[in-house]
């Protein structure tokens, strides 16, 4: 079971924008983040919640995905996640980051997605001082993660690590998305 939500729980960078993901979904995915490990039990993050269309929009126009395919735009036009859930640290219950605790959090809220017929994205790639200032977060919120949610609308292969050692992940002509992950041999010590 938990191999099975392992392999769908794939980078989804294209969604079925008819399906709305609601605020109850987005609680119920930090409901399980809550529960993980958090270093020295500080538990300092914080969970911004973007269901409503204007707010989504907002969002998805700070973030930028698959920096690797630079010839793409994405997601497609009409294809963006339907929901937003931005992971914030409270510096002032632990002023050094605490990544680790994003890590685990954030991929617990992706599994727990994709058990519920769901999927998303972890995007690192945005202005963090321009999505506070967005999203009027307060002073002490540091943006750490942003997690897109939605219902996945396109195919993701993996496939495994060649010879070369290449691991970009690329797209064919159908646009379905290929992710070549190492083999168990080649990562053991
Ligand atoms: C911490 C972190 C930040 C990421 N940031 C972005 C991002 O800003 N934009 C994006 O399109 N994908 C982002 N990704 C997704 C990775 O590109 C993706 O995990 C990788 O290509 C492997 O695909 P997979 O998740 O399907 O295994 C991020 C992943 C992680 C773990």
């Amino acid at each position: 079971m938990i191999k099975e939500l392992v392999r769908k729980n794939r980078s989804y960078r294209g969604y079925d924008s008819s399906y709305q993901v609601t605020k109850e979904e987005l609680l119920d995915l930090v409901d399980c983040a809550r529960l993980t490990p958090s270093s020295i039990n500080r538990q300092p993050l914080r969970y911004y919640l973007a269901w409503e269309k204007e707010k989504v929009e907002l969002i998805q126009s700070m973030t930028k995905w698959a920096a690797a395919l630079p010839k793409l735009t994405l997601p497609h036009p009409g294809m963006c996640p339907t929901a937003f859930i931005v992971i914030c640290q409270d510096m002032k219950l632990a002023p050094n980051p605490f990544l680790k605790d994003v890590g685990i959090a954030a991929q617990t809220i992706l599994l727990a997605a994709v058990e519920k017929g769901l999927g998303g994205c972890m995007i690192g790639n945005f202005n963090a001082k321009t999505v506070k200032e967005k999203l009027s977060l307060p002073e002490n919120m540091e943006v750490q993660l942003i997690v897109a949610i939605g219902k996945p609308a396109e195919t993701v292969v993996l496939t495994e690590v060649g010879e070369d050692g290449n691991t970009a992940y690329y797209r064919d002509d159908n646009d379905v998305h290929y992710v070549p992950k190492r083999k168990l041999e080649d990562i053991i010590l």
